[in-house]
C-alpha cells in the first residue's frame, strides 16, 4: 500500500478554533509510526497552511466564504497531487468543510467516484437552507451537480465544479438533520443509514446495503468522509456539534473494515476533531484515539 498524509488544519467553516489542532493531535497519536512499522510506503505530505481572506464579508449569512474557498482551492490541488504520486490519500482534518476540495480532489482522478459519509449530520444546507451560515454544514451542496444552480456566486468559489451526482454517495450515521437538509435528501433520493437504520437491522446489514448500492456491480473508487462526530460523544466528546445516540466504537471500526476490504479505498478524510474541546485529557485522548483507528482499519492496518 502506498499512502499519503496530509494535514489540513481548516477552522472557518464553524468557529471553534481549535478544529485547527485535529492534524497534529492525529499525528501525535502515533498514526504514523504505526503505519511505518506495518510496513505501509508512507509519504508525508506535511500541513498545509491556510490564511484569513481580508474583508471577507459574509455572503447572505454564509461566513468566511473566500477564505473556506481559497483554502479548499489549495486542499484540492494538494489531493491531486496526492493521488498523481498513485497514493491512497489520508487527509486529517480540520472542519468538514474541506470535504469540498478533498473530493473534488479525488474526483479529479477517478471520474466514477464513490463517496461514503458517516456523520451524524448531513452537511448538505445550501447557502439558502444553511441555519448556521457555516460552511462546514455545507459540503454536499458545493459537490453535487444537481445543486449547481443553489452556490451560484459564492465568491472564494469559482475554481469549483460540482463532481458527484446524488446516487454517487450514501450516508452513515445521520441523527442531527436540518428541515431543508431533509428536502434536498428526498428530493435528490439520496441514499441514507440513519442512527436508527443502524439501530434496526445492525451494521453488517447496513454495510452488506451500501455494497450493493454503491460499488458490487461495477467496482468504484471509493472516498470516506469520516467526521469524528458520526461516533458517540461517550466516545469522542472533543468535536464542535456532538450529537447523542452515535455509533460504538466497533460499528465505526466495522464500517471502516468493510471498507477495507473491497479494496477500493481511493481516500479518507477524518474530520472534526477539536482537541481544545475534550473537557479532560482521556476526552482527548478518547477522541483522537478513535479516529486514529478509524484510519488505520480503513488501511487494513493489522487486518489479516
Ligand atoms: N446542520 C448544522 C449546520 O448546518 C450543523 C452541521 C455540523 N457539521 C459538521 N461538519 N460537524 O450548521
Ligand atoms: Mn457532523
Ligand atoms: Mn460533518
Ligand atoms: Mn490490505
Amino acid at each position: 500500500h502506498k499512502v499519503g498524509i496530509l494535514g489540513a488544519p481548516l477552522s472557518r467553516g464553524q468557529e471553534k478554533e481549535g478544529v485547527k489542532m485535529g492534524p497534529d493531535a492525529l499525528r501525535k497519536s502515533g498514526l504514523l509510526t504505526a503505519l511505518q512499522t506495518g510496513g505501509y510506503n508512507l509519504k508525508d505530505y506535511g500541513n498545509l497552511t491556510f490564511e484569513d481572506e481580508p474583508k471577507d464579508e459574509p455572503f447572505g449569512i454564509v461566513k468566511m466564504p473566500r477564505t473556506v474557498g481559497k483554502a479548499n482551492a489549495k486542499l484540492f490541488e494538494a489531493v491531486k497531487k496526492v493521488k498523481a504520486d498513485g497514493r491512497l490519500g489520508v487527509i486529517l482534518g480540520g472542519d468538514h468543510s474541506l470535504a469540498i476540495g478533498s473530493i473534488s480532489g479525488d474526483a479529479a482522478c477517478h471520474s466514477n467516484l464513490c463517496v461514503v459519509w458517516v456523520d451524524a449530520h448531513a452537511d448538505i444546507n445550501t447557502p439558502n437552507t444553511t441555519p448556521s451560515g457555516n460552511l462546514h454544514g455545507q459540503p454536499m451542496s458545493f459537490l453535487l451537480k444537481e445543486l449547481k444552480t443553489e452556490i451560484a456566486g459564492v465568491p472564494g468559489f469559482s475554481w469549483l465544479e460540482p463532481c458527484l451526482t446524488a446516487k454517487d454517495i450514501v450516508y452513515v450515521g445521520l441523527r442531527d438533520v436540518d428541515p431543508g437538509e431533509k428536502d434536498i435528501i428526498k428530493k435528490l433520493g439520496i441514499k441514507f443509514f440513519s442512527m436508527t437504520d443502524v439501530n434496526h437491522m445492525g451494521i453488517q446489514k447496513v454495510m452488506e446495503m451500501i455494497n450493493d448500492y454503491l460499488y458490487s456491480r461495477v467496482k468504484k473508487p471509493i472516498h470516506l468522509s469520516f467526521d469524528i462526530d458520526g461516533f458517540d460523544p461517550v466516545l469522542a466528546p472533543a468535536t464542535g456539534t456532538p450529537a447523542e445516540g452515535g455509533l460504538t466504537y466497533e460499528q465505526g471500526i466495522f464500517v471502516a473494515n468493510e471498507i477495507h476490504k473491497t479494496g477500493l479505498l481511493s481516500a479518507i478524510d477524518l474530520v472534526e476533531v477539536n482537541p481544545s474541546l475534550g473537557k479532560t485529557e482521556e476526552e482527548i485522548t478518547s477522541t483522537v484515539n478513535s479516529g486514529r483507528d478509524i484510519i488505520l482499519k480503513a488501511l487494513g492496518y493489522l487486518t489479516i
